[in-house]
């Protein structure tokens, strides 16, 4: 197939996105796998484009365009998010088809005036809607439905009613970069969901149970989704469907999370004790050292951990500087449920315990068991109280969880 080809989802309703297969880095979210920013085409008597692509990737959307109308000629443009990987190429498509009428939500509409003030906006003919507010194209209508802080104000998604498909934007997204388009041709998709949510959508849960709802008030029941990023949902709606509300509302697993780093490898012999510990319980558990792992990664593992030990040595009077960044990603992430352990090692005055402690504070974390820090090297005495410790953690992740 050419690499330019059009991808049909229904008749007359088409996939114009593209791959970014070297993709390794989203806005400092390691994306190992790579990633898409899908746009969609619709051909009725209105010729729609719904969302567009990252700014460099313009050409390529737009010769995929061309392979089923002259770009041109599209009448409508929907802009469901004004993120740049989404709205990114809207100046240049509104220079092409210059007559297109625009439509964003309310927001939308003001974070499109901020970024693209000097790149044609005054100019634009653009028309706020909101939740409930139908367009028609001719044979087909379009409902939005704004989905605000999923995952920024002015988020919006676009419901093709007659064809039941949902154009979701960022939610039910996931960062692949694949040849397929399709749920059903790719495996164990739900984990590349579930890093998705937890790094871009995790703080946001209790609006996206009332979104859920909406959905249902709507009667908006898709038979697809076909989201901004990654692959199109097509047989695993329900599953989808039924993951974002679990993670939604906190759901922990039995298992317990081992994140550390260590410079001369004593916090790490702790680290790989209480490891010890809790698989001695039985319980599932799982080791990262900050420095060798990523974090998108790690923080799905976190979402779906109930206990979360952090080990780290002392660095001039604090905590390792990888710690102090992974603790302000996810204070900011506010992953829900969870009970945390803190150790590590030092060598005179310490500090790192006392810093992270100080962080899990400020965003209100609950501590699972008193800290253990040890002077320079842990000895065998240390060595089975982490043990002890790691046990206890995996008695508490039981109790803890929820799933
Ligand atoms: C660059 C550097 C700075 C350090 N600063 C401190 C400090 O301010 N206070 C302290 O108690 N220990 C400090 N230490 C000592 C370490 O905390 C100690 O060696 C500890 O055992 C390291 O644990 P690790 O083997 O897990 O890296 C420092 C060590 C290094 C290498
Ligand atoms: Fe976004
Ligand atoms: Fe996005």
């Amino acid at each position: 197939m050419d690499e330019h080809e059009p991808i049909e989802l229904a008749k007359g309703v088409y996939w114009v996105g593209v791959v970014d297969w070297n993709l390794r880095d989203f806005h400092g979210y390691e994306t190992p796998k790579g990633g898409t920013y899908n746009a969609y085409l619709i051909v009725d008597e209105k010729i729609t484009l719904i969302d567009t692509v990252k700014a460099p990737f313009f050409s390529d959307m737009a010769r995929r365009i061309s392979r089923i109308v002259d770009p041109s000629k599209i009448d409508y443009i929907i802009c469901n998010h004004v993120e740049m990987d989404h709205s990114g190429s809207i100046p240049d498509i509104m220079e092409m088809a210059p007559n297109a009428k625009l439509f964003a939500s309310s927001k939308g509409e003001k974070g499109l005036a901020e970024y693209y003030r000097e790149k044609g906006y005054d100019k634009w003919d653009l028309t706020v809607v909101k939740t409930g507010t139908e367009l028609s194209l001719g044979e087909r209508t379009l409902m939005f439905i704004e989905a605000t802080m999923l995952h920024w104000p002015d988020s919006m998604q676009t419901y093709l009613k007659d064809n039941a498909i949902l154009f979701s934007n960022d939610a039910f997204g996931q960062h692949i970069a694949s040849s397929k388009r399709f749920d059903d041709e790719i495996d164990d998709l739900i984990t590349d969901a579930g890093i998705y949510y937890a790094n871009i959508l995790m703080p946001f849960g209790s609006q996206i149970l009332k979104y859920v709802e909406r959905l249902n008030e709507l009667n908006v029941n898709p038979k697809m989704i076909a989201p901004s990023h990654g692959v199109i949902w097509r047989s695993n709606i329900q599953e989808i469907i039924t993951a974002y509300g679990h993670w939604a509302s906190g759901h922990n697993m039995q298992k317990v999370l081992v994140i550390y780093d260590s410079m001369w490898g004593s916090t790490e012999i702790m680290a790989s004790e209480i490891v010890e510990g809790v698989m001695r319980s039985g319980v599932e558990v799982s080791m990262r050292h900050l420095r060798k792992n990523d974090w998108s990664l790690t923080m799905k593992e976190l979402m779906d951990a109930s206990v979360i030990a952090i080990g780290s040595p002392t660095m001039n009077n604090d905590m390792f500087f990888t710690i102090s960044g992974f603790l302000t990603y996810m204070r900011g992430l506010r992953p829900k449920n969870k009970k945390f352990f803190l150790f590590g090692s030092y060598g005179w005055g310490g500090g790192a315990v006392k810093g992270m402690d100080k962080e899990l504070e400020i965003g209100k974390f609950d501590i699972a068991m008193e800290s253990m820090e040890v002077k320079f090297l842990p000895y065998e005495e240390d060595k089975k109280v982490c043990q002890d410790i790691g046990y206890k953690l995996g008695e508490i992740a039981k109790a803890n969880a929820n799933y």
